[in-house]
């Protein structure tokens, strides 16, 4: 059973259909890479994905469970809070609270959220993921006192810290100048395999090395899906050739 399905999402903004019917599945542990040109719906599903935005029809079934359905669309806000706990998010302008520090940033939501875990193991598991990172000695800066890529790092730790079974990047080096992405970069990829990952990124290398599968999206519809190596280096559709060589020119 793959960990992630979801079918047919729909999503109108005003008179303009962004969505046309969004279907994929995604194996646990592995990663999918979405690309397409500016505009394709690539945020949107995203934030669909986090239950950041209601789609207007569809599905989203996480390991067997039926989170989302347009036909019955659940509005209560713990509900709503609990499905989207299934999935982190990692913005492309990071989005840290300025006034707390790396680690506040990384345990603020567990201290909230979680009823199993102590304080201690949630600040000890914390310190864990910032060491991960490699923020071992960042954890009691805030924001404005770390480069880019460190509060990328923080970002990534955070969304971790609550352990979701999705675990979503948009751009997630698109703002950060270009000698900081190969950090960030490098501490995405040691979570592939481990982790159930996917990935908007206009990195087309990144893309290619580090997903299973990618899908190109155009115009709200998925409009080539496929191994992710066969459909970065060799890809079926014209419109795909044309997006990717567009990147080069
Ligand atoms: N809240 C909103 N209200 C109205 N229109 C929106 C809203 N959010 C997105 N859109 C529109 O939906 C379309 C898709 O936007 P989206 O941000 O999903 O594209 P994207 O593929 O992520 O693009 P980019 O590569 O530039 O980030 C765009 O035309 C955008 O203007
Ligand atoms: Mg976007």
């Amino acid at each position: 059973m793959p960990i992630l399905e979801v079918k047919n999402i729909k999503k109108k903004f005003e008179n303009t259909e962004v969505l046309k019917g969004i279907s994929f599945d995604l194996e646990e542990g592995q990663t999918l890479s979405i690309i397409g040109s500016s505009g394709s719906g690539k945020t949107t599903l995203l934030r669909c994905l986090n239950f950041l935005e209601t789609p207007d029809e569809g599905t989203i079934t996480v390991r067997g469970e039926k989170l989302f359905d347009g036909a019955s669309p659940v509005t209560d806000h713990k509900r709503l809070r609990d499905c989207g706990l299934h999935f982190g998010l990692v913005f492309q302008q990071f989005n840290l609270f300025p006034q707390y520090t790396a680690l506040e940033n990384v345990t603020l939501a567990p201290l909230l959220n979680s009823d199993t875990f102590s304080r201690e193991k949630i600040i000890e598991n914390g310190k864990h993921l910032l060491d991960d990172m490699g923020l071992a000695d960042r954890m009691f800066n805030y924001p404005h006192q770390l480069s880019g890529g460190q509060q990328q790092r923080v970002a990534i730790a955070r969304a971790l810290a609550l352990e979701p079974d999705i675990l979503c990047f948009d751009e997630p080096t698109s703002a950060l100048d270009p000698e900081l992405t190969g950090e960030v970069l490098r501490v995405i990829r040691s979570l592939a395999g481990n982790h159930t990952m996917i990935i908007v990124t206009h990195e087309m290398a990144f893309a290619r090395d580090v997903a299973d599968t990618a899908i190109f999206m155009d115009g709200g519809i998925i409009l080539e899906k496929g191994p992710a190596r066969e459909l970065i280096n060799s890809p079926r559709e014209e419109r795909t050739r044309q997006f990717l060589s567009s990147l080069n020119s």
